[in-house]
């Protein structure tokens, strides 16, 4: 299949981006870049071997779109693009809701006026809000978002849904991730956050590789086993991988599907700690802080309907997602190098 991969530079599309190529399908990438290196497509292009058609463009320019959409015959889209720092969306909501809302209505129109109606979606597990139970299950009621970038992604699938109920020509396959972290093994593509990082992973291998002097880990006196805060952690290749198999389920059906990616196992963050230092033999010193804003005890997904739906389940271990998320920091310190 020809597949276009809006935000298809950033973090998850490109490792997407390996897998889908690697599995004999071509893409086409749309990235504004605004929060992504273009240098991550040239080492998708030296990690697989293919060449990848891209446009710098946003989402939100329905002209640029169009013209997209008018020089090529896609299969199906991946839809990434989309601004996704928690923190950032409680400071700035009106341009997270304009940003995310926008261009997936710009991408749906112009996807429909071209005859393209299969969509996958990047959605996250923050649609759960603050979980009454776990593991968290896809019929779940979600009964609110903690920030604006939640609430963006928990509307963009209300549209999705009604979308499909109007029109069911559309096959529409909603990924709520959990934690994505790791790299691809060849340590040439990964994660390269702007500024501090906000995320557990990325703060780590800053520390251990010495830009950052030590981990604050927020809180201790959660319900969990160590009394700190317990998530489902998965490698960026599973996630990869769960999207491949979803772009073939949407091949071959209808409908609307909201499917988790996730391992169904939690680890804690002290977990995490102990077990990067012990596969990389690295010092990550931490401090315990207070609590952050916003954040839960446990979550962490229900994983059997991407089994049952998609024949898909993550495979890499904690010891993989430690010791591939090091690689890349270790070879690359400063990421892309902006
Ligand atoms: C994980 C754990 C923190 C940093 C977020 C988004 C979610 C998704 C994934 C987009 C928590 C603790 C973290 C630090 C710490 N993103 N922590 N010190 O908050 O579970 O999920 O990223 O879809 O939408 O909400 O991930 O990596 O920020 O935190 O102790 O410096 O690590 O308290 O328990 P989170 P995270």
């Amino acid at each position: 299949m020809n597949i276009l991969l809006t935000g298809g530079a950033g973090f998850i599309a490109s490792h997407t981006c390996v897998e889908l190529l690697e599995a004999g399908h071509q893409v086409v990438v749309v990235d504004n870049y605004v929060n992504s290196q273009p240098e991550s497509l040239r080492r998708v292009e030296e990690i697989t071997g293919c060449k990848i058609k891209s446009y710098e463009a946003d989402v939100c320019d329905k002209d640029a779109m169009n013209r997209i959409f008018d020089e090529n015959t896609f299969d199906a889209v991946i839809h990434f693009a989309g601004l996704k720092a928690v923190g950032e969306s409680v400071s700035i909501p009106l341009r997270y809701y304009r940003n995310n809302l926008d261009s997936t209505l710009t991408l749906c129109e112009v996807m429909a006026e071209h005859g393209c109606k299969r969509l996958v979606f990047s959605s996250s597990a923050t649609v759960y809000g603050e979980p009454e139970e776990v593991p968290l299950r896809e019929d779940m009621f979600c009964k609110g978002c903690t920030n604006p970038y939640g609430w963006t992604k928990y509307m963009i699938e209300k549209i999705l849904q009604d979308l499909v109920v109007a029109d069911p020509e559309w096959s529409v396959v909603l990924l709520r991730y959990f934690n994505p972290i790791g790299a691809h093994e060849s340590g040439r593509i990964g994660e390269d956050p702007s500024g501090i990082p906000n995320n557990l992973m990325p703060y780590i291998t800053e520390v251990a590789v010495g830009k950052l002097d030590h981990l604050t880990v927020y809180g201790d006196d959660y319900d969990t086993h160590d009394g700190t805060g317990v998530r489902d952690y998965i490698h960026v290749v599973d996630l990869a991988k769960g999207h491949v198999a979803a772009c073939n389920y949407a091949a071959k059906t209808t409908g609307c599907e909201i499917i988790n990616l996730g391992t169904g196992t939690g680890y804690s963050v002290l977990d995490i700690v102990h077990a990067f230092v012990r596969v990389n033999h690295v010092n990550v010193p931490y401090v315990v802080g207070p609590r952050r804003p916003g954040d839960v005890d446990a979550c962490f997904a229900d994983p059997a309907k991407a089994q049952k739906l998609l024949g898909w389940r993550a495979e890499k271990t904690l010891e993989d997602m430690c010791r591939d998320s090091w690689r890349w920091q270790s070879s690359n310190p400063n990421g892309y190098e902006k």
